[in-house]
């Protein structure tokens, strides 16, 4: 078969450690030589020296020397999961085809195999999964259209609402370019000079920044879409997935406690989950928006640093996921997945949120260069339906997209010459009207506070208590300039949240000065000085 998956020969779930050996098992080169001695290089006498022509030997370390790609920009850490979302044919109580025609989600009991990928965000491929850190949350249906990747994360909110100021985020949150070591002054630097993040980062620094794991956590497409019926008629749509193994997140102290022990606990406990049987479920959930400005509201719908408030627009289930079947290889299905805003089908579409545009681009752009040109060829990223293009050639190209019949000598299309020809168009398109100036100027309804302020009221009292000793801990190294502008903000989001962290801030700078003497007392005498052997 291809040389996918199936080909790899490690079913889940079967224990293959004791199988009988045998013609199958002989260890070869990649070009079918049986390898007869893998344990000595070919040498003059058996101290050496060694000879060039060894050409076992030269493949093996070089094929070696390639096995890592570039690791994903962000969200380089992550773990992943094959299963099935099952549709329940209606949205709330009505059918779901008063709002989308997307063929996944009409029967009732409909079934579409996804991937899931779960992830951190800021820190390389093998970073502890305690991190205080959003949890990625992408995943792809391979529909009978084509594949749709809902790309999502676990908290509701994000940082910015313009996708222009992306690389700048990351990098203030990224190890310091210099000690290559994060930094609370450079996160805050950058934060108190973004005041749309206040809502994020109120979420962030309390345990809803530390997921326990990743079964026990909400997922959410965060950006605003739009959903189009078979009269191409729009309404604007936010996704939601609700963990029915409930939720669960982590105190800064619990967290440490974990991490001391295992950095890989999150992808420990959904693959032995899956191998136990107890397969993790999620809803798939949709708030539903007419199309257009709605000026009534006191946020703007396309800005992704908002929650739309529930009782006003409510949760309406539309289908459920159930992951069951683990990876069979890491690196060929989990690191080279490939997922991207701009992959939907029919009947969903994109909305005019600005940064949802901006990661469409970004997408496939880095994916190109992280797997290379032809990453949609790979199994794990390629539809489960047949595929018909005149893309040709690019690096590692595996097969060519020809149909059986299809005039092998016409890669191009119009032709007259049994080519491949457009798809019947089935129902009208979506053609919204657009018009204004050329400009570059933010949302008129930004209303940063309101919502961070809110949620701040909502939290639990310990929920609170750990966010303003996060917030503490991060600042109070930071300059002061820094301190003050955040508490600044805190105060316009609630007065008493601006007033717990200026506290919280004198008391650390009180206890600084004595509190670091005897803490180096301590470190010193815990360590134990070791002879040279
Ligand atoms: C991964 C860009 C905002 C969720 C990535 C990657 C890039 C990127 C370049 C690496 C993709 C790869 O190597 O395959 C951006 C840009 C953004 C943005 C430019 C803002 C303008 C967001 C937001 C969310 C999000 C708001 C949450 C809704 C994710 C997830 C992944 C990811 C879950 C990992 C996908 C995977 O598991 O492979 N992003 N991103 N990103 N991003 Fe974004």
């Amino acid at each position: 078969g291809k040389a996918g998956t199936a080909a790899l020969g490690v079913g889940s779930g079967t224990d293959t450690r004791f199988a009988e050996g045998g013609q199958a098992q002989t260890l070869t080169t990649r070009q079918g030589h049986p390898v007869t001695n893998n344990q000595n290089l070919r040498t003059v006498g058996s101290r050496g020296p060694t000879t060039l022509e060894n050409y076992h030997f030269i493949e093996k370390i070089s094929h070696f020397d390639r096995e890592r790609i570039p690791e994903r920009v962000v969200h380089a850490r992550g773990a992943g999961a094959h299963g099935v979302f099952e549709a329940y044919g209606t949205v709330g109580d009505e059918p779901v085809s008063k709002y989308t025609r997307a063929k996944l989600f009409q029967q009732k009991g409909q079934q579409t195999p996804v991937f899931v990928r779960f992830s951190t965000v800021g820190h390389g491929g093998h970073s502890p999964e305690t991190l205080r850190d959003p949890r990625g949350f992408a995943v792809k249906f391979y529909t009978e259209d084509g594949n749709w990747d809902l790309v999502g994360n676990n908290l509701k909110v994000f940082f910015i609402r313009d996708a222009i100021k992306f690389p700048d985020l990351i990098h203030s949150q990224r190890p310091d370019p210099v000690t290559n070591r994060q930094s609370g002054e450079r996160i805050f630097d950058f934060i108190c000079n973004t005041p749309e993040a206040l809502h994020m980062v109120t979420l962030l620094f309390s345990p809803w920044g530390i997921p326990a794991n990743y079964r026990q956590m909400q997922g959410s497409g965060v950006n605003t879409y739009k959903w189009v019926n078979d009269r191409g008629e729009a309404a604007l749509v936010k996704y939601h997935w609700e963990p029915l193994q409930g939720i669960r997140n982590l105190t800064q102290p619990e967290a440490e406690a974990i991490q001391a022990k295992n950095f890989n606990h999150a992808t420990q406990d959904l693959y032995e989950a899956i191998e136990r049987g107890d397969y993790p479920q999620w809803e798939l959930l949709v708030q539903i928006m007419p199309d257009g400005e709605n000026p009534e509201l006191d946020f703007d719908p396309l800005d992704d640093t908002k929650i739309w408030p529930r009782e006003q627009f409510p949760w309406l289930p539309v289908g459920r996921m159930t992951l069951n079947r683990n990876p069979e290889n890491y690196f060929a299905e989990v690191e080279q997945a490939a997922f991207g805003t701009g992959v939907l089908v029919d009947g969903l579409d994109f909305s005019d949120d600005k940064m949802l545009q901006g990661r469409t681009f970004a997408y496939s752009d880095t994916q190109r260069y992280r797997v290379g040109p032809n990453y949609l060829q790979l199994p794990i990223n390629a539809p489960k339906r047949h595929v018909a293009t005149n893309q040709r050639d690019g690096q590692m190209t595996y097969e060519v997209d020809t149909t059986p019949g299809q005039n092998p000598h016409v890669n191009y299309e119009p032709s007259s010459l049994n080519g491949l020809r457009e798809a019947p168009r089935t129902y009208p398109d979506h053609t919204p009207w657009v018009e204004g100036r050329l400009v570059r100027e933010s949302i008129d309804r930004t209303n940063n506070f309101g919502q961070a302020g809110e949620q701040y009221r909502n939290f639990e009292d310990w929920e609170r208590e750990d966010l303003i000793n996060n917030l503490v801990a991060n600042l109070k190294d930071a300059a002061q300039v820094i301190q003050d502008r955040m508490i600044d903000l805190f105060t316009q989001c609630d007065a008493d949240y601006g007033r717990r962290v200026r506290e919280g801030l004198a008391q650390a700078r009180q206890s600084a000065g004595a509190g670091k003497e005897e803490a180096v007392k301590q470190a010193e005498e815990r360590s134990r000085e070791a002879q040279p052997y």
